[in-house]
């Protein structure tokens, strides 16, 4: 970790993060923005509208906690249907496609690392570690 980014993990440690407010930033839907880290493990909020692709994290599990809104996330097995105040956690190695059909607010918790998309880099990439 370099200066800059030991810094930037710090921002949020002591400090109230209000997730409100920083989903207030974000004009764009799927474009996570990091908002908090503990330890190794980053606190992020994204919008999601429509369909994202289908993906794995071969490595961790990720975990959606849907701040406002409604969300399915679709995997093999079946979708989930989360509603706001609903948290989940998808397995590593198990593809998924978060889906909404009208706009909704999460936030992500899921180690330093990971990359939006998974195993699936393309056009909806997103650059990691960016804080709001
Ligand atoms: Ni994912």
């Amino acid at each position: 970790m370099n200066d800059h980014s030991e810094a930037a993990a710090r921002q949020g440690v002591g400090r109230i993060v209000n997730l409100r407010e920083k989903l207030g930033l974000v004009a764009d839907p799927w474009i996570p923005r990091v908002v908090a880290q503990m330890n190794d493990y980053q606190f992020k909020v994204v919008k999601v509208r429509g369909d994202f692709v289908w993906h794995s994290h071969a490595d961790t599990d990720e975990t959606f906690f849907v701040v406002e809104g409604e969300v399915r996330i679709d995997m093999r097995d079946g979708p989930v249907h989360l509603h706001a105040g609903d948290l989940f956690v998808v397995p590593r190695g198990v593809e998924h496609k978060p889906f909404a059909e009208h706009e909704a607010s999460l936030m992500l918790i899921e180690p330093c690392g990971v990359l939006n998309t998974g195993d699936a880099r393309g056009e909806r990439t997103q650059p990691n570690d960016v804080w709001i």
